[in-house]
């Protein structure tokens, strides 16, 4: 509380033109951009180099990205002072590609009562005229999550660097007339506009147990009411929290501004499920007229449902890029250590790096592909022509750095005979995964990739498939195994899984893994199912990291195409 006194009086002090040395004062208390740095890598091994975090301490959700005058903004939910949870502020960075980031002051802190013990996660819109305006959670001196609005103070200025919160904050304050508990009202979204010229925007909640999106409507932006329905909720799934909102295309990967409706648009919504850890989304028919929003058939609408990611992902968040016509999502990817380490560290906490999505043809679920820019840290290409992985053998990809690279990876099956039968009791793919994991050997599979392994392979991350036979069809399970992946004895390790909708008689069965030195995104059928793993090596680490492809299933596997790219660093905050 002190502390944070002291950091607002500087910044104020800022804001009123008081000169340069407060600045340099604020900004150390907040970050020390030299410290991190001159750490050396080995002290330092979990720091990446091309996703994106700040030099220290605390960070959780991605807030209210967008774009503005061409310059990408990230807010993210920061904690000045320390490497756990706790005063919280919007930390702000800018970028021109969405690989570089420079940071800047954080743009909303605690100032008012009703944000004062905290400035909790929001969404930009961006209103009519190009005006971005932010709705955020505030917790106020009562521990209540009220609602609030900010502008920016200068238009004219593409960083947005400086905000200013309504006079009529808080715009909404959880009452028991409307029957809000005032511990469960968070995370407004984008609005968007309906036909009627009135706004609307979701905010997360729970009400015995069933979590649900509370729907808002303005004309102005600035006086709310609650519509009589949630826009939509589910039972026993509990909190909601960064619930997201947003039309995508059956025919197009392009994206959409979140007011877009029309033929062929459908809808998705996400839930953060605060009880599980995990996220899951459906997609369905959203109507402007009533605001209902009902999820296509097949869609399971609880914690069991499909997930952006089924590996480390929480609290993402998507925007629409309209210089590129794409949907961007980020998510944070926390920690697997516990506070006294992070506490040790100095920081906790990443972002995973952006990705475009789409809704895949099928409209039975979203695609997900890292955004094209973080290519241009490709470097020193390495291909591997055409090459059969023989049952049980393990081969290294030589000549990229293994702790800093991207590798894409097409497999071909030539003989479906030996397919293990899938049990039809077999209906969890996480527990699948668990219980049969890399070196369980099968027919076909497990094959795939052995990343930030050491070279005595006695540590390794393993991403990879087991293809199963159904009656005459076949179905491809896609694993990330943690088990090995340090030799830390009671780090949490845990293996993850999901089953994909994707045939491999009919369609490429591919792998990109994006390995940054304590973190791998892997994205397994041109994007079906995304898998991030926050590991901690102990030995392959730096030069010690290696990368082999394998096979531990007794049928022979092809490597149609492999490539390789060891990955520049890229310029983060
Ligand atoms: C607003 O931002 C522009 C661009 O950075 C700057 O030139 C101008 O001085 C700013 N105006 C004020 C009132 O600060
Ligand atoms: C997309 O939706 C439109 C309008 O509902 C429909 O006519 C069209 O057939 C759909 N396209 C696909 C590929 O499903
Ligand atoms: C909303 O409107 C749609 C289309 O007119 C209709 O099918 C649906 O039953 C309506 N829902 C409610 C709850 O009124
Ligand atoms: C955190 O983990 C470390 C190493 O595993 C252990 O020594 C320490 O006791 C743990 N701290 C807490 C608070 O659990
Ligand atoms: C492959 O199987 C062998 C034998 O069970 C095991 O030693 C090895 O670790 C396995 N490979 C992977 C990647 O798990
Ligand atoms: C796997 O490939 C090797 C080398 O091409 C070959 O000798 C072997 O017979 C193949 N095994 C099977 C089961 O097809």
């Amino acid at each position: 509380m002190a502390k944070s006194c002291v950091w607002v009086i500087c910044l104020f002090s800022l804001l009123l033109g008081h000169g340069v040395l407060e600045l340099e004062a604020s900004q150390h208390e907040y970050r020390n951009p030299q410290s991190m740095q001159s750490q050396s890598s080995k002290r330092q091994p979990y720091r990446t180099a091309y996703h994106f975090q700040p030099p220290q301490n605390w960070m959780n959700d991605p807030n209210g990205p967008m774009i503005y005058k061409g310059i990408y903004h990230l807010f993210y939910q920061y904690n000045p002072y320390e490497a756990v949870w706790g005063n919280i502020v919007w930390a702000h960075s800018t970028s021109t590609d969405l690989v570089n980031w420079a940071a800047h002051p954080p743009a909303i802190y605690p100032s008012h009562p009703y944000d004062i013990n905290g400035c909790w996660s929001g969404s930009a819109t961006i209103l009519p005229g190009e005006k971005p305006a932010i709705l955020y959670t505030g917790i106020n001196p009562q521990n209540r999550q009220v609602q609030n609005l900010a502008m920016p103070k200068n238009l004219s200025d593409p960083f947005l660097i400086e905000w200013v919160k309504s006079p009529y904050n808080p715009i909404l304050i959880p009452t028991f007339e409307n029957n809000i508990d005032p511990s469960s009202f968070r995370d407004p979204t984008t609005a968007w506009l309906g036909p009627d010229g009135r706004w609307r925007m979701i905010i997360g909640s729970n009400r015995n147990g069933r979590g649900m999106a509370l729907l808002y409507r303005s004309k102005d932006f600035i006086h709310w009411k609650k519509a009589q329905h949630p826009l939509h909720s589910s039972k026993d799934t509990g909190m909601w929290e960064c619930p997201d909102f947003y039309p995508v295309s059956n025919s197009s990967k392009n994206g959409f501004d979140s007011s877009v409706i029309g033929s062929g648009i459908r809808h998705v919504l996400k839930a953060s499920l605060g009880g599980t850890g995990h996220e899951y989304y459906t997609v369905g028919t959203y109507n402007p007229e009533n605001d209902t929003y009902v999820p296509d058939k097949g869609f399971v609408d609880d914690s069991r449902g499909l997930r952006y990611d089924y590996g480390k992902f929480y609290g993402s968040k998507t925007f629409f890029d309209s210089a590129k016509n794409r949907r961007v999502l980020w998510g944070w990817i926390s920690e697997s250590t516990n506070a006294t380490i992070d506490l040790t560290k100095g920081w906790s906490g990443l972002q995973a790096i952006p990705r475009k999505l789409w809704l895949d043809k099928s409209g039975k679920q979203i695609m997900q592909w890292p955004v094209k820019e973080i290519e241009k840290l490709r470097t020193n290409q390495v291909n591997l022509p055409s090459k059969v992985l023989i049952g049980g053998s393990v081969l290294e990809v030589a000549g990229v750095t293994g702790s800093q690279a991207d590798v894409d990876i097409l497999f071909e099956i030539s003989d479906y005979e030996k397919a293990d039968v899938l049990d039809p009791s077999w209906t969890n793919p996480q527990e699948l995964c668990s219980r049969n994991g890399a070196s369980v050997k099968g027919g076909l599979g497990p094959f795939g990739l052995m990343v930030l392994a050491s070279k005595d392979l006695q540590e390794y991350t393993a991403v990879f498939f087991r293809i199963f036979k159904v009656q005459t069809n076949y179905v491809v399970l896609m694993c990330t195994d943690l088990s090995r992946s340090s030799l830390h004895l009671d780090y949490d390790k845990p293996t993850y899984g999901a089953f994909m909708d994707l045939d491999p008689v009919r369609e490429k069965l591919s792998l990109r893994s994006l390995i940054d030195h304590s973190i791998v995104e892997s994205f397994g059928g041109e994007g079906k199912a995304c898998f991030t793993a926050r590991v901690y090596p102990t030995m392959a680490i730096g030069d010690g990291a290696h990368l082999f492809a394998f096979n531990n299933g007794t049928e022979n596997v092809t490597i149609s195409s492999l490539t390789a790219w060891s990955m520049k660093k890229a310029q983060i905050n």
